[in-house]
């Protein structure tokens, strides 16, 4: 596939998408959806890719859906398209570590597809917001569900109901973002945090994802007992005995991803 709207590198063991709309602020045309798909469906099949990195420009990450072609819409349109389910969400079913680098606007679908990230790093400028209530509609790409879990219900409600932007030190503090970072240095940071998660034992890492993100959809006595058995299930991999063999041994670990 052709890419019109995104850009892919690789540096070494990461990948990264780059949205690449600048005429619109990186709005999630239906065409760029397809393209980040295809590019996910790709690094996940690639074993030469450990952690990606999902980032947009200096000026946004990406500044929602696409206002100009889906206005004119149907009901019906939407609903048989099934529209937002059909395209966007490779990035919330990637089994490898997905890292958010964002600088600059991440409004409506594009903190929707933020939070869909494993984790977000932002620049200084970034501001946050779910704007969708001041064009008649609500968020539906799980902003009012992401959002709320990641930063309670009063907050979460005050950014879905007034349409209003956080920028970067609100969203640490609400626990959105995991760590502010000068914008010049964003995506090297990323890039940074990304090699180090590639370099550890893949599967470990994806049974930790998965583990972590267990604590969303589960009560709390379920999802330890789903940790425990992870923790458990890790004895069985090589990984295990090279890292804690290592430590005893005072050398760096070689873990060979079995
Ligand atoms: N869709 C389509 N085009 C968009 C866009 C969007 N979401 N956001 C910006 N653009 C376009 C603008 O129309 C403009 O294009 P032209 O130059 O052709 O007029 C260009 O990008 C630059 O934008 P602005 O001139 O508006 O730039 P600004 O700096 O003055 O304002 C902004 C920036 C505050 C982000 C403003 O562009 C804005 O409010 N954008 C819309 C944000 C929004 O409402 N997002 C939610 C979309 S709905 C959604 O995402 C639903 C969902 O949950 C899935």
């Amino acid at each position: 596939m052709a890419y019109n709207n995104i850009i892919v590198e690789t540096h070494d063991a990461v990948g990264l998408i780059r949205l690449n709309r600048p005429n619109s602020l990186n709005a999630l045309c239906q065409e760029l959806t397809e393209e980040m798909g295809d590019a996910l469906k790709k690094f996940e099949q690639d074993d030469a890719i450990g952690a990606v990195v999902l980032t947009g420009s200096s000026k946004a990450f990406a500044a929602g859906a696409d206002i100009k072609e889906m206005k004119d819409r149907s009901y019906m349109d939407v609903y048989q398209a099934d529209f937002i389910t059909a395209t966007w969400e490779e990035a919330s079913r990637f089994r490898k570590p997905i890292i958010a680098a964002v600088a600059g606007f991440a409004l409506g679908g594009g903190c929707e597809l933020a939070m869909m990230c494993d984790f977000i790093i932002c620049a200084d400028n970034a501001k946050f917001g779910q704007p969708e209530i001041n064009l008649g509609t609500i968020p539906g790409a799980g902003g009012t569900q992401r959002l709320t879990r990641f930063v309670g219900k009063s907050k979460a409600m005050d950014m879905c109901l007034t349409g209003r932007m956080m920028g970067a030190e609100e969203a640490e503090r609400a626990g959105l973002v995991s760590r502010i970072v000068p914008l010049d240095d964003l995506e090297d940071e990323a890039i940074k945090a990304a090699a180090t998660i590639a370099k550890l034992s893949r599967p470990t890492v994806m049974m930790c994802k998965e583990s972590v993100n267990k604590a969303y959809e589960t009560t709390l006595r379920e999802g330890i007992m789903f940790e425990r058995r992870l923790f458990h299930s890790t004895f069985a991999t090589e990984d295990q005995k090279e890292g804690m063999n290592a430590f005893a041994e005072k050398r760096s670990p070689s873990f060979k991803n079995k």
